[in-house]
């Protein structure tokens, strides 16, 4: 069953990889990630709250400050939501628990306050937000500020070139997918995000785009929109998928993140032009959680021997330091190294021995 496939398969995979990232690992090696990137007011937030549940803050303006790493963890039928925020600043560690989705939005809101100040600024630092729920997918996301084009109030003037730099740190790794926000309702190749993904990923090997707001589409240019999802514009790889989120009516009306899924499957299986990307397993918010971590492991299981292979120089590179230092290597590190490579090891032949089976069903 679909149940027992995450468990045994899908859940491992990301695990290994964030129980990697939690010991600090990504310092020296890059770990296979999903980043959401887009322009300001693209409907990123929006997109993020649809797969995970909860209202994260928004508003006009640069709402996210700071890199947000979201991690979603499903459980099984009947174990209680759970959710809480860790982050650094000034060599501390705060955590924060949470008892209920509508604890979310104010704790980032506060957590951002922390590392990157009142006002409009940006900071590097990373805010990590765990959430285990029956109800989301199996997977991680980092959330990006929005690029902004010029800046207002009191911004630093090169507000958009720091922007712009942070979220080229995270994009330009192979290890990462690219999530790219676009509406739908303007001239796609007018995007700086997806030209930002185009500039370090000229195929599109590692990007996924994902238009929004197909409410708002003009009358006589929804066969564009159909054209683009179907990859036959601005052609990607992973191609695209189209979803319709929260609009500010929506919010007005207090509609529930729940109540909006089932408005969106209406929308788009009454929709005279949208309906045949349904129909392709390319709209809607349930399609595009499945789609990414799908995404995800796969990417993991490409990542793996990689990632093996730089922790197997990272490890000759500290013995050799020690031995220059004359000692020998400690029990610790050498172990804990010893117990990674181990694991990842063990890990990957598992994950080929799946991979393998399900190629065998799809094929057969
Ligand atoms: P972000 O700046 O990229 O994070 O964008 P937000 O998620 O905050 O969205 C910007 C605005 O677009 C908000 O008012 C949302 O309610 C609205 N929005 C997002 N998705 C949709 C959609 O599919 N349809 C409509 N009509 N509005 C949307
Ligand atoms: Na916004
Ligand atoms: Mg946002």
């Amino acid at each position: 069953s679909l149940d027992q496939h995450y468990e045994e398969k899908v859940r491992p995979c990301i695990d290994l990889i964030d129980s990697l990232r939690s010991l600090g690992v990504e310092k020296d090696l890059a770990l296979p990630a999903i980043a959401v990137i887009g322009d300001q007011s693209s409907g990123k937030s929006s997109v993020l709250e649809a797969l995970s549940g909860v209202a994260l803050p928004r508003g006009s303006g640069i709402v996210t400050r700071c890199p947000l790493i979201l991690k979603l963890k499903k459980v099984k039928r009947g174990q209680p939501w759970a959710g809480w925020l860790t982050y650094k600043h000034d060599k501390q560690c705060y955590r924060f628990d949470l008892t209920n989705p509508g604890e979310v939005g104010k704790a980032v809101a506060d957590a951002q306050v922390a590392v990157a100040g009142r006002g409009e600024g940006i900071s590097r630092e990373m805010i990590s937000l765990e959430i285990k729920s029956t109800e989301v997918p199996d997977l991680t996301l980092i959330d990006l500020p929005g690029i902004a084009r010029v800046a207002v109030g009191n911004q630093p003037k090169d507000i958009g070139d720091q922007i712009k730099s942070m979220i080229r740190e995270y994009i330009s790794k192979q290890e990462t997918i690219s999530l790219v926000v676009v509406p739908a309702n303007i001239d796609i190749a007018t995007t700086e995000a997806l030209k930002m993904a185009n500039e370090v990923d000229p195929s599109g090997q590692r990007t996924l785009g994902v238009l929004t707001k197909p409410d708002l589409v003009d009358k006589g240019a929804e066969e564009t929109v159909v054209n683009t999802v179907n990859n036959l514009i601005v052609s990607l790889k992973k191609g695209y998928m189209i979803v319709k989120c929260r609009g500010q009516q929506d919010i007005n009306d207090n509609l529930t993140l729940e109540k909006a899924i089932q408005k969106e499957k209406a929308f788009f299986k009454d929709h005279p032009h949208f309906r045949t990307l349904m129909d392709n397993q390319k709209a809607t918010i349930p399609c595009l959680a499945e789609r990414l971590t799908k995404e995800l492991v796969e990417h993991i299981a490409k990542s793996l021997p990689k990632l093996e292979e730089q922790i197997d120089k990272k490890l000759g590179q500290t013995a050799e330091k020690l031995k220059n230092l004359g000692d020998g290597v400690p029990q610790n590190q050498h172990q804990m190294t010893n117990f990674l490579i181990e694991k990842i090891k063990k890990f990957n032949n598992h994950l080929l021995e799946v991979i393998r089976a399900e190629e065998a069903v799809e094929e057969g």
